[in-house]
Order: structure tokens, then sequence, then C-alpha cells
């Protein structure tokens, strides 16, 4: 249920007048606030009565007095827009309960009870997506962070931990897959067209990782024989007609759980793992014990609906989903504050994992671009925090990539610094030390610094202070000896204006210009505000590679000639840092460009000093088409506005363009000879077949910003001739920024070929409304108005309307129109989806680091959904945060 915000000023109630703070802003939960519950739940007992529009659930619990906590004689169950139907204690009707707001208090005597409430909840009415809710024609559950309080009353916090025993009984036609984590012990038929099941599930567990499915799936069903020999069977449970694309969720499966087993020693503890796809999620999947829940964009693959990129997100998510059975499920998190516990650990392992499966270097320039696209932007914005907050008001806010994608980076520093045997040896001595537990962040660093010896005292600082460190460096040179000159800045951040320096652990090498080698990367430690490190050996000022495989996630400000620059570019061994010389050479003309500080000639200049690396990347035989692919990936203008203290997006928009037009143009018989290349390798998963899809659209781009109609003719063949969804969203994504009938003809043959698939629906909205076609916002307020198109589904709202809010140059429209739509949206939205609407608050919560007349208009639509007169408290913490 949402709670109702209350404007600062309420005219004519006199009683909320000067309350302050208003007794409907909702509260802030504080970590220092944190007590253990008084009382524990060793059992729980569901019996679910099911049906789309009314699900009765009688909730049983044993409970106990927690001798490890302060003594109380009331228990507090939390609740979530529920209706107390009967209250019994230990098996009498019970009159001594009352409510609290939500909450059911009840009162106990003694040291230990028997608790059994009956409610009744509508899962049809559910468009949040939190608790039990009908998708589709079919039941399932989110409840983390919060939504078991939304099924039953429950003490709904991650440290209380219980086994569960649930049984369900439903129509049998309906319903006839019933579903729930653990073992199915039981099941049968009823006298009427009912049938039940009867699940239990033998680790204890908190709340957040109840799940319950029921509905008509069909399900791909394989094994896999743990290290210890015991066979555990995997089932994917989807709709009928989907049942072909499950082929790589399975294998990614088997493949994790391999993996798991070598890399971390971690086997898999129940004798049954099922997944199950729904079309109607907020997020992209779920780890609930033994019944993962996920998105279907995470599940379904096939070369004719899923891209390369699809079935790599597949992998990772499946990865993701299974290795938070040790990191998240057998190890939990004491406090939501907790979350990169889990979080950051386990997007850590699968970042590791997909590295092993595929190309390590391409990997982490992936990985390090969502970090810059997404994180960067954050720490740097209003809705800054620490990768352990220190409070918040409703922690589904907090499902952030500081949380997810920083908590990883700071987590690889780590390993960095003792290398993986040791790390392997903290992450051994952490799962054993806190099996069974709820844990924190500390007990995880404490764990690595006893298991790998490593001192993380000041490292831990990592933990408390937000904001992405700033590093300056500058190479001196005497006699034969080079100096590095380090410094670093942890700029202030809300409610953080003075911050300590923190250990930054630098990857380093000096390549020697006259031969183009280096003597062997050094590990640097930079945890002072200033230091410098000398190297002897040096007749000539060498080429310095710093923070090599983006060893830190930091920002790097270096002293280094454009020239030097285009020599890493072509010489580094580090994929990354030859990687990161071609963006250093983007980015920097890119800025100089848009804060004017060029003239034509300087510009000119700068475009052939480019097109030049580029040039020989394209010409480059020792590198494969996967990392070639990387190579040639302009930053994004979302990057580039973040590198700019202020940002003007309409010139970065035109200078990037602009350059993108100069390297397609001066290396048009290139980019056409690659496309021609790469369009004669044949389909196949093959790292040589996927790189040269990779390169073949790169060099589309390229061709149609240089020549629009050798591009617009190219994208066309291209799109006309795929057999694959690679090629085919590649060219028609070049199709649709540009004019002419192939875009309008190439659009509607796209639709109508898939208009039965809501993936690759979701995947045609997003085409437009990510377009760099200069009439975006007409399209995305049409398409608006498609027949296929609702707010209902969070999917096809983000493939619409983030795609829209993330598209700079439609977003950042001159005459503010797409802050008002995208304000629109979010005041829709939110009395439906309350998670999904505060997730678009961000884009315009930017408004301090953009150029002030977009900036007033910005702030402008946040005024104005701040004075709407009912907020979901997630978008109401979001806004308010944004303006504050
Ligand atoms: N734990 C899930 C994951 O693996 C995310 C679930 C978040 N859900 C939510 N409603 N905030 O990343
Ligand atoms: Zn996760």
């Amino acid at each position: 249920m949402d709670i109702a915000r209350t404007p600062s000023t309420p005219d004519g109630n006199p009683e909320l007048a000067d309350a302050a703070p208003s007794p409907h802003e909702p509260p802030t939960i504080r970590r220092e606030d944190y007590r253990p519950f008084p009382w524990l739940v060793p059992e729980v007992a569901l019996d679910f009565d099911l049906g789309l529009d009314a699900t009765r659930v009688v909730s049983t619990l044993t409970v106990a007095r927690n001798a490890k906590a302060d003594h109380s004689s009331t228990i507090r169950l939390n609740g979530d827009g529920l209706e107390v139907l009967s209250v019994k204690v230990d098996g009498e009707m019970s009159n001594s309960w009352t409510m609290d707001g939500d909450d059911l208090l009840v009162t106990l005597p003694g040291d230990a009870h028997e608790i059994a409430v009956a409610t009744e909840i509508d899962p049809s009415a559910n468009t949040q997506l939190m608790g039990l809710y009908a998708s589709d024609g079919m039941l399932c559950t989110q409840c983390e962070a919060e939504g078991f309080r939304r099924i039953t009353f429950f003490p709904d916090r991650p440290d209380v931990l219980s086994t569960y025993r649930v049984r369900m009984t439903g129509d049998a036609e309906t319903f006839p897959v019933l579903l729930c984590n653990g073992n199915l012990e039981a099941s049968g038929k009823n006298d009427d067209d009912t049938h039940w099941a009867e699940w239990h599930d033998p680790w204890p567990k908190p709340s957040y990782l109840f799940a319950l499915v029921a509905g008509q799936l069909v399900a791909n069903t394989d094994s896999f024989t743990t290290m210890s020999g015991r066979e555990v069977t995997l089932n994917i449970y989807v709709r009928e007609g989907d049942l072909d694309r499950t082929g790589h969720a399975m294998e990614s499966l088997k493949k994790s759980m391999e993996w798991d087993e070598e890399t971390f020693g971690r086997e898999y503890d129940l004798d049954l793992f099922n997944i199950v796809a729904v079309s109607d999620f907020n997020m992209g999947a779920m780890e609930n014990k033994g019944l993962n829940v996920f998105n279907t964009k995470y599940v379904l693959a096939d070369e004719d609906t899923a891209t390369d990129g699809d079935f790599d997100g597949v992998e990772g998510v499946i990865a993701h989903e299974y290795f938070h059975n040790w990191s998240g499920n057998r190890v939990t998190c004491r406090d939501w504050f907790q979350l990169s516990l889990k979080e950051g650990f386990t997007v850590l392992r699968d970042q590791l994992f997909s590295q092993d499966m595929g190309s390590e270097p391409v990997k982490r320039i992936e990985d390090v671009r969502v970090l810059r696209g997404a994180q960067f932007p954050e720490d740097s914005g209003p809705l800054a925090h620490p990768i352990r907050p220190d409070s918040y008001r409703e922690i589904s806010n907090f499902y952030t990539a500081t949380v997810y994608n920083k908590g990883a980076e700071v987590i690889r520093m780590m390993r960095t610094m003792c290398g993986p045997e040791r790390f392997r040896k903290g992450t051994d001595l952490y799962f054993e030390r806190h099996d069974g537990e709820a844990a924190t962040c500390e007990d995880f660093v404490k764990a690595i610094e006893d298991g790998a010896g490593l001192d993380l005292k000041q490292f831990r600082l990592w933990y408390s202070q937000a904001g992405t460190p700033r590093v300056s460096v500058r190479v001196e040179h005497e006699g034969d000896t080079a100096t590095l000159r380090l410094s670093q800045v942890v700029p202030a951040t809300p409610g953080q204006p003075d911050k300590q320096p923190m250990p930054i652990p630098l990857k380093v090498a000096l390549f020697d210009r006259a031969n183009g080698q280096h003597k062997g990367e050094e590990l640097v430690i930079l945890d002072k505000a200033e230091d410098s490190v000398t190297f002897s050996g040096f007749v000539e000022k060498p080429v310095l590679s710093i923070n090599r495989g983006f060893s830190a996630p930091v920002t790097i400000e270096r002293d280094i000639p454009a020239e030097d620059l285009v020599f890493l570019a072509a010489n580094d061994d580090d994929p990354f840092a030859r990687y990161e010389a071609l963006q250093d050479l983007v980015v920097r003309h890119l800025k100089q460009a848009v804060e004017g500080e060029l003239d034509d000639a300087d510009r000119a200049e700068a475009r052939e000093a480019i097109a030049g690396a580029f040039r020989a990347v394209l010409a480059d035989e020792s590198l494969d088409d996967l990392m070639r692919g990387e190579l040639l990936v302009l930053p994004t203008e979302t990057y580039l506005a973040e590198t700019m203290l202020v940002a003007d997006p309409g010139r970065i928009h035109a200078e990037r363009q602009a350059l993108r037009a100069a390297i397609g143009s001066a290396l048009e018989e290139e980019f056409a000879a690659l496309h021609t290349r790469a369009s004669a390798v044949p389909y196949s998963l093959s790292a040589e077949a996927r790189g040269a899809r990779k390169v073949k659209t790169q060099a589309l781009l390229y061709l149609a910003a240089g020549n629009a109609d050798r591009g617009r003719d190219l994208a066309w063949s291209q799109y006309s001739g795929a057999d694959n969804m690679t090629d085919r969203q590649g060219a028609l994504m070049v199709l649709a920024g540009m004019s002419g009938i192939e875009r309008t003809d190439a659009l509607l043959d796209f639709y109508n070929r898939y208009k039965g698939n809501a993936l690759v629906v979701d995947k045609w909205f997003t085409l437009q409304a990510s377009s760099m076609h200069p009439d975006v916002l007409e399209h995305v307020k049409a398409l608006a108005d498609h027949p296929q198109f609702t707010m209902k589904n969070p999917n096809r709202v983000r493939s619409l309307y983030m795609a829209f809010a993330y598209n700079p140059h439609a977003f950042h429209a001159e005459d503010g129109e797409g802050y008002k739509l995208v304000a629109d949206v979010i005041l829709a939205l939110d009395p439906i989806n309350p998670q999904t609407a505060a997730r678009f608050v961000p884009q315009l919560g930017r408004w301090r680091r953009i150029e002030p007349k977009r900036s007033a208009m910005m702030k402008a639509q946040l005024e104005r959904i701040a004075a709407a007169p009912k907020l979901s408290r997630d978008t109401y913490e979001q806004v308010s945060r944004s303006l504050g």
C-alpha cells in the first residue's frame, strides 16, 4: 500500500498544518538504529487457498523469546495493506491484538507460543508486483525486500530465519503446476476440481526468500551431478509456446553450478532447482530458495529473437541468481543496509563467471561501461550514497548501481590486492563462519582480512564514503628516474561534506617509447591525499599506463599528451588500458570542442588524430573482432556529460555526432571493407561469429554517419538479409535513426514479423525511443497510443519510456518537452507501480549538472511532481532527495 504524502502546507487542515514532520511523511530508517528482533520464529506453516482474485492465507508461526534481544511482551508482525480475518494464539481465538498502522501487534504472555493469522488478498489487484500477484493468468510472488508483508503478517526483516512448510490448494485447471521453495513432499487431488501440494524447505530463510508459483506452465527438465555426487533435478518453467527458447538458460545454469564448485567451492544444497519465467516483473530476477523467479527477458533466447547481448544477459543473470544460493541465501543480510553484502559480492561472482565463459577483457570493458554510465552519475548527484547506506525511507530505492556495481568493484579491489588464491581463502572463511547467519558487511571484510591476510582497516572507508574518487597523476623524469606524482580527492556528497583519503589500488606500467615495452606491471596503493613513487632505469621519459584493468573505480586525471594516448592505444598490452587510451583521446577532444576551446584547425587536427587511431584499430590483425568492436565504441553522451562540471547536452550530442561523421567519412572504405568481411561469417555463437556481428553493426553506424546514402543502403541489405536478431536489430537501429522510406518499411516489417512475441515487441518500442532520429519525442508520444502499449507491464514501460529517458538528445530536447514527458510518466505510473515510477526520477535529478536553461526546466518538473497530492514513499523519497 502506498503511503500518502501530505504537502508541507496542507490547506485547511489545522491538525496537520504545524506537525513537523508531517505525519504522512514516510519515516527515515537508520542503520545505527538496528536492534535484534525480540522474538525468534523457528517455524512457519503457510496454507494457501489460491484464487486469482481472492487468495486466503493462514499462517502459523512458532515463536519463542530471543534471549539475545531486549525483552518485549508484544510481537510486531508487519503488514502492508492486509486485513486480519482472525488471530489465534496457542490454538484459541485471541483478542489480545491491535493494529499499529499496517502492522499487527499481538500480546504474548509467555516465552513460547503459536500464533495463527488468517488473511485474504486479491492478487489481480496487485499492480505493484510486490507480494503475491497475477501475471498473465498465473500466480507468482516477489518478496524482496518487503513484499512478504503484503501476503501475510510477519516479522518481515532479513534477520528472522525460519523453516517453511507450505500447503497450497487451487483449481487444477487454472493452476496445474504448484511450486514453492524446497522439496515437494506430497500432492493430491480433492473431490472438487481442486488439487493440492505440500512443500518443505529444510533451510532456514528470511521471508524475502519465500516464493510461490501456480499456473499453466511447462518445464525444460535436466539434471546436474554435484561435486559430492548428488543428482539435482533442474527445471525451467515457462509458457507452453516458449519451451524451445529455454536451452541457453539451461546450459547457463549447468555452467554456473560447475563454475561455483570450481571457483568458490560452493555446492548446491537441495535435490531440486526450479526457475520460473514470468512476463510481469519489476526487476531482472529473484533468488528465492530453490525457486528462482525470472523476468522472461533473462530466460528466453534463440537466434531469431535474441541478440548476442541478450544471450549474455541470460547467462549472467542465471549465474547471478544461482550464485545467491550461497552469497545471499546460506549467508544472508542482517538488515537492508547490508544489501551490498549479498549484491556486490554476487555481482562480482557473476562478472568473474562471465569473464571465464567468454572474453575476459571484453567483459571487463562492458562492466566498466555500465559502472560509468549508471554508477558514476549516481555518485556525483543528489542520490549519491555509500555502498552501505546509512538511512533510507524506501529500501526499493537502494537497489542501485552503487550497491550492486560499485559494491562489486570494492570487493574486486580486495581481490586485486591479495590475488585470487588468498581471496578464495577469505571467501571460504566467510562462508564457513557465517553459514546459516544473517551477516553484515563488516563480517565480510573481517573474514577477508583474516582469511586472506590483508589489512583492511583504512579500506573500510569504501563502505562508508560515497563519491567517486578523483586521482591526478603526473610523471616527472630526471636522470634515469621516473617519478609518479599521485594525489586523490574524494568529492563531497549529500550528508558527507568532508572525506578522508582511501586506499586506491592502481595497476601501473611504464612504457619505453623506443621499443614499446614495459618491464612489468606494478600495483601501487595510493592511500594518502598525495604521494609519489619512483622507478629507475629510464633514460627517456616513459609513457604511463595506469589503472590497468580498471583496478580501482576512480576517475583518473592524467597529464599526458595526445600522442602518448595514441601510443598506448596502439601498444598497450593491457586490453583495458588500450581501450581507455582511445576513450581518453576522444573524451578529451569532445570536451574541448563542447567547451568552445577549439578553432576549426584544432578541431580538424584532433579529428585526424582520432581517425588515425581508429584506422590502426581496423588494421590491427592481432585484435579479435569482439575486442575491435569494443575499441570502436564512442563514449556515450551521458559519460561525456559526467566528465563536465556543467554539461550542455545539445552541444555534446552535436559534437559527438560530428566526430562520428568525420571518422565515418575518413574511413569510409575501411568500414565498408570491414562490413563485407564480417558479413561473410556464418551465424554461430562462436567468439569469431559474435565478433563479426559486433563490428558489422559498428561499421554501419560509422558509414551511416559519414555517407548517409551508402549507410542506409547497407543497413537495408543487412536488415533484409539477416538470419539472426543481432544483425536484424543492429541494422534496424541504424535505419531508425535516419530518414527515408527504408526506416518506415523496416519498422513495419519488424513489427509484423514479431507482433506475437512480447520481448521482441519491447525491442521495437526501444529501437524507436532510443533512436538518433530528430523526431523521437513525437514518435514516443504516438507509440504511447499503440494498442500493444500498456503502463501495467514494467518491461513495456521500460521499453518505451526508460529508453526515452536515457536517450540524451531526446530527453534533453531544448524546449523541455522531454522533461515534461518523463514527469508525466512518473505521475501516471506512481499509483500503479511506485517502484518502477521512482526509477525515472534520477534522470530529472541530474538538473544541477546541466546548463542553466535546461536545468531550470528539469527542476520545475521535479517540483511539479513534489506538489502532487499523493505520492508513493518510493517517488516521494527520490524526488525530495533530488530537490534537497
Ligand atoms: N535480489 C534480486 C537480485 O538478484 C533483486 C530483487 C530486487 N527486488 C526489488 N523489488 N527491489 O538482484
Ligand atoms: Zn542479486
